[in-house]
């Protein structure tokens, strides 16, 4: 019984520890920043031809990931305005200047997309 109990435990450390080496910081760096699976949101990006027109930190035909981070630090609503930005039609300048309608993904699961907003805002 005490056995299985030891078990059970060791598991859910063992599960905790996981999850916090999956954070967006790197576990050593503890930083006020949002939680996130960064391997499950580039994966979407990639998925979703995000990085087509977005790099990490140079600016493509859209801003970096970075510099969207860095526009919305301090923001209370950054996670919400993204979530909008991404689920709704939103119209875009696009980079041959014409203005066009920024991809929408409003039919992939709420909390992957919330992940990769998580991650953006990471950056
Ligand atoms: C066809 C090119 C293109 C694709 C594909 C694209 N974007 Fe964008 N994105 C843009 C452009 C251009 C802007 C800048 C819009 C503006 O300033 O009017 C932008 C802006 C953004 C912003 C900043 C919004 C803000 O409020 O500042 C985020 C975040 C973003 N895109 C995320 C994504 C994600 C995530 C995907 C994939 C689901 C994606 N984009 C796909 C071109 C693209």
């Amino acid at each position: 019984m005490m056995h299985n109990t030891q078990l059970a435990l060791g598991l859910l450390a063992a599960t905790l520890m996981v999850a916090a080496l999956s954070a967006c910081a790197p576990a050593t760096m503890p930083t006020a920043g949002p939680v996130c699976d960064p391997v499950a949101a580039k994966g979407m990006a990639l998925k979703d031809h995000c990085l087509t027109c977005h790099s990490m930190t140079k600016q493509k035909g859209g801003p970096s990931f970075k510099a969207v981070a860095m526009k919305y630090r301090g923001n209370a609503n950054a996670e919400a305005n993204l979530y909008g930005h991404l689920t709704s039609d939103n119209l875009a300048r696009m980079p041959d200047g014409e203005t066009g309608y920024h991809k929408c993904i409003v039919k992939e699961n709420p909390e992957k997309i919330r992940n990769m907003v998580r991650w953006i805002l990471a950056q």
